[in-house]
């Protein structure tokens, strides 16, 4: 399949990158609704209920049919571990607004928000401003979703629809952010959906606009992600798995690698240590050592956490 993605490409939330929130919040509905949650996400089946069928459902199916099961195991395995890792996922990042939250930090931006629901579902303290950036149409669709089930942000939120290769901090001030006081940051979900001279520049511009006690956390590829044996595994595992979504739900399933940017990258954690101004905290962790979920198994892009 060629290439799906262009220079200044944009999407609703049911096709291309935007499906792969809803991918996400349909696994974030899964963990919520699962015997022993890791994380409670109310607002996720919302956002799934909103969207109606489509393949992104696929990521949800607990159970394939048997003889799918039995045929491929690995697939099945996949869309089992892909649930674990966005729990994990999802509470790595949490825990990580709430310390800067405690630790005194109002300012909080979310880099491609997509349909996270912390600016709904976290307690953050007084005076805390929660900025979302992402495409228009994406955050059309959430704010849609959640107007009609009636959520009520618990923090002052702003929504920014930019597009992240664009300039998008002029928007980020202009919606009120104050490049005089300290913010933190994440990047979940974000990366191989951008060029990598576009992730780059977007840490240079998040590094023009953070101060002393700025903290960021970043999900990055790690090194297998362009690895061409690990990418060739992948590949298989995908052709597979959209065999699967063929024959269980009849749909055709997006590729991943046709709205993924298959490029050499800079390793976030040595771009932060060698190009940001000290006050940026670092520190690299695995997310399921700092959620307590063991992920078992592979599940790309491998990824390590850097905050
Ligand atoms: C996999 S989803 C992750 C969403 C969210 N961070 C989460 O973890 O639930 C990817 C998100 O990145 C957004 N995105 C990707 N490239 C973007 C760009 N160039 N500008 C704005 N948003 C972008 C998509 O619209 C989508 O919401």
């Amino acid at each position: 399949m060629g290439r799906a993605r262009t220079d200044n490409d944009s999407w609703e939330i049911t096709e291309s990158v935007g499906a792969t929130a809803l991918g996400v919040a349909v696994s974030r509905a899964r963990e919520t609704e699962s015997e022993n949650p890791l994380i409670i996400d109310p607002f996720a089946r919302v956002f799934v209920a909103a969207a109606g069928d489509g393949i992104w459902n696929m990521f949800g199916v607990s159970e394939l049919p048997p003889e799918i099961a039995e045929a491929e195991p690995d697939v099945a395995r996949w869309l089992d571990v892909r649930v674990d890792y966005m729990a994990s996922r999802t509470a790595f990042f949490d825990g990580f607004f709430l310390d800067a939250a405690n630790a005194g930090v109002r300012q909080v931006v979310i880099l491609a928000a997509g349909l996270d629901s912390r600016a709904f579902r976290l307690p953050w303290p007084d005076g805390t401003t929660v900025y979302e950036l992402d495409q228009p149409k994406v955050l059309e669709f959430k704010s849609s979703a959640l107007r009609e089930h009636g959520a009520q942000p618990t923090c002052h939120r702003v929504e920014v629809a930019v597009d992240l290769r664009h300039d998008w901090p002029m928007a980020l001030r202009q919606a009120g952010f104050d490049t005089s006081a300290a913010s933190v940051w994440s990047a979940e979900g974000l990366l191989p959906f951008l060029p990598a001279k576009a992730q780059d520049l977007l840490f240079e511009r998040v590094q023009a606009l953070t101060v002393a006690g700025s903290r960021i956390a970043v999900e990055a590829p790690g090194p297998e992600f362009n690895d061409p044996d690990a990418r060739e595994r992948q590949r298989s595992l995908m052709r597979r798995y959209r065999e699967v979504a063929a024959k269980v739900g009849g749909r055709e399933a997006p590729d991943f690698e046709d709205l993924w940017y298959l490029e050499d990258r800079a390793d976030v954690a040595d771009w932060f240590s060698t190009e940001t101004d000290p006050a940026i905290v670092q520190a690299v962790a695995k997310a399921e050592a700092d959620a307590r979920k063991p992920v078992e198994g592979t599940f790309p892009p491998p990824s390590a956490l850097n905050q």
